[in-house]
C-alpha cells in the first residue's frame, strides 16, 4: 500500500489572523527518492511568529511562499530512506522541512543533531534557530556588557527568555516584559531576571521607568507597537535596540505602527538595528557550544510548549498571537519509533 504524506499547501494569503481556509489540508503518496535525495519522517515542527510573514506577498529577508507550495516550516525528523551519502537511515535532521509528516530532501540546508546531547525538542528552541537568535541579537548586535539595564519584551516566549538569562550570565540587569501575571512570575522566579512588567495590566512606559532609573542601555524588540514607543521614551545615553521582531504588526490589517517618538534615538545618542538570525549561520555551532555549556552548569534553562498532531497546524500557530505559549512552541508530528 502507499504511504501517505498528510501536508498543508498554502491556499489564500491571509488577511489579518490566518484561518484554517487559508491553507489546504491534503493526503498526497509519499514520493520515491531519486539518486541524491534522502526521506525524512517528521517528528516535530518548529512555529514560528515569521512563518506568517512568509505567507504575504513581496519583498522580504526570504521569498514568500507561493499558492499551492507546502507551508515552510523549520522542523527536526529522523532519516527513513536515503540516496545520499552523507545522511544515513536513522540520522537525526535539522533544517526547512514544511507543514507536512514527511520531507524529501537533497541535503542541502540539513543539520544533524545529536539526541544524546539534548533532547530533540531543544533543538528547534534555546538550541535552535531562537536561540541563535537571542545570542547573537544580544551580544552581538545589543553589544550588552556587565552593568548594562537590558530590557526585552515578548520575554516568557522562545527568543525572549533566552534573550534574559544570557543577559543574567553577562552580568546585566534584566526586565522583562511579558502578557500575564503568570508569565511575569516565571521569568523572574524560574528565569532568574531581576523584574517583569505585565504589559496586559501595567502602563508600560512608566513602569519602565520605575524599573530602569538609569535608562535602559539595551533593548531587545520582539513586539514592536506602543511597547516599542515605551521603551524607546526611557533610553539611557548610547543605547542600543535591537530589532528582533513586531509581533504585534505581524497580523495589522492598516499601516504597521511605527514609533512616533524616534528622535529618542537623537537626543540619547542612541541606535537600532534590524537582525536576521540567518546573517550568523557560519558561527551557529560555536554558539551552541557555549549554550549547551551554560545549560549543563544550570545557567540557562529551555522550556518547550509542545502540542500534539499535524492537522491541529492552524489553530496552534494563532496561539504564538494570542500569548497562548510560554517557551518555544512545537508542533509534535509523530512519535520516534
Ligand atoms: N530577526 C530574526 O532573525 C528572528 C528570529 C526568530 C524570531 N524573531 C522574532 O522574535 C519574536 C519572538 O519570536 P518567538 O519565536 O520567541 O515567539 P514567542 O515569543 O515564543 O511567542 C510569541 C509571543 O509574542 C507575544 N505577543 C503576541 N502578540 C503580542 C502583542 N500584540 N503585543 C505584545 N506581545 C505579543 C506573546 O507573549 P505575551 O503573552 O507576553 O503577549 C506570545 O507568546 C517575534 O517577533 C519573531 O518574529 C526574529
Amino acid at each position: 500500500m502507499t504511504e501517505l504524506n498528510h501536508i498543508f499547501r498554502l491556499a489564500a494569503r491571509p488577511v489579518g489572523m490566518p484561518k484554517r481556509s487559508d491553507w489546504n489540508y491534503a493526503a498526497e503518496p509519499v514520493p520515491d527518492l531519486a539518486d541524491g535525495e534522502l526521506l525524512i519522517k517528521i517528528l516535530y515542527l518548529s512555529l514560528d511568529p515569521a512563518m506568517r510573514g512568509w505567507m504575504n506577498e513581496g519583498k522580504s529577508y526570504v521569498p514568500a511562499i507561493k499558492l499551492g507550495e507546502v507551508m515552510r516550516a523549520l522542523g527536526l525528523g529522523r532519516v527513513v530512506k536515503s540516496k545520499n551519502t552523507a545522511f544515513a537511515v536513522g540520522n537525526y535532521v535539522y533544517g526547512v522541512l514544511g507543514a507536512q509528516e514527511f520531507a524529501v530532501s537533497d541535503g542541502k540546508g540539513l543539520s544533524k543533531v545529536d539526541p544524546k546531547l539534548a533532547p530533540l525538542p531543544v533543538y528547534l528552541g534555546t538550541l535552535g534557530m531562537p536561540g541563535m537568535t537571542a545570542y547573537f541579537g544580544l551580544l552581538e548586535v545589543g553589544k550588552a556588557k556587565a552593568g548594562d539595564t537590558v530590557v526585552v519584551s515578548g520575554a516568557a516566549g522562545a527568543v525572549g527568555m533566552v534573550v534574559g538569562q544570557i543577559a543574567k550570565i553577562k552580568g546585566c540587569r534584566v526586565v522583562g516584559i511579558a502578557g500575564g501575571e503568570k508569565k511575569c512570575q516565571y521569568i523572574v522566579k524560574e528565569l532568574g531576571f531581576y523584574s517583569a512588567i505585565d504589559y496586559k495590566s501595567e502602563y508600560v512606559r512608566k513602569s519602565l521607568r520605575t524599573h530602569c532609573p538609569n535608562g535602559i542601555d539595551v533593548y531587545f524588540d520582539n513586539v514592536g507597537g506602543d511597547i516599542l514607543e515605551a521603551a524607546l521614551a526611557n533610553l539611557a545615553r548610547n543605547a542600543r535596540i535591537v530589532i528582533c521582531g513586531a509581533i504585534s504588526q505581524y497580523c495589522a490589517t492598516e499601516a504597521v505602527k511605527g514609533p512616533s517618538n524616534y528622535l529618542s534615538l537623537l537626543v540619547n545618542r542612541a541606535s537600532m538595528t534590524g537582525m536576521v538570525v540567518f546573517d550568523y549561520a557560519d558561527r551557529y555551532a560555536v554558539a551552541g557550544r557555549e549554550m549547551g555549556g551554560w545549560m549543563a552548569a544550570g545557567k540557562l534553562k529551555s522550556r518547550e510548549d509542545i502540542i500534539e498532531g499535524l492537522e491541529t497546524f492552524p489553530d496552534t500557530l494563532l496561539k504564538l498571537f494570542k500569548g497562548e505559549n510560554t517557551g518555544k512552541l512545537i508542533l509534535k508530528v509523530a512519535e520516534d519509533k
